[in-house]
């Protein structure tokens, strides 16, 4: 099975309640390593780019205000099939639908205010790594 890398995000609500810790224990316990960390308090430009995808969404207004209000810690993290198994973790984007012991359902209020992000596959990944952290805190 392949090394991978994704791009995690404690976003501001998990930040606010202070889970950062427990969620970076998750990471840690499930053999997922953080190759990289930086906490960020998002500019709308920088929230804006890196959801670009949804720009036309009706929860994007939403999303961005959230993503914006305080600091967010961002990680890669790397591993053995790292997307999936960081998608694993988090759980269901709405945690209302997450599946119990996931982290939305331990630390999401709301499908907006869900605790944390990752990356949905390689493509999407190799974007969301190059937008935080340049390549000499990656490795390249
Ligand atoms: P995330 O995995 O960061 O990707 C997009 C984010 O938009 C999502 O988590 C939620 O925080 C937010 N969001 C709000 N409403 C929706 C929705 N209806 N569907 C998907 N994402 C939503």
């Amino acid at each position: 099975m392949a090394i991978e890398r994704t791009l995690a995000i404690c976003k501001p609500d998990a930040v606010e309640r202070g889970h950062i810790g427990e969620i970076i224990r998750a990471i840690e316990s499930n053999q997922l390593k953080i190759r990289a960390m930086r906490m960020v308090h998002l500019t709308r430009p920088m929230a804006d780019g890196f959801y670009a995808v949804h720009r036309d969404r009706a929860f994007f207004r939403e999303l961005i205000d959230f993503m914006t209000r305080g600091p967010s810690v961002i990680m890669v993290l790397e591993g053995e099939n790292a997307i999936a198994r960081w998608r694993e973790l988090m759980g269901a984007t709405d945690p209302a639908k997450a599946a119990e012991g996931t982290l939305r359902k331990r630390f999401g209020a709301s499908i907006t205010e869900n605790a944390v992000h990752g990356s949905d596959g390689p493509e999407t990944a190799r974007f969301e790594i190059a937008w935080f952290f340049p390549g000499y805190e990656v490795g390249y």
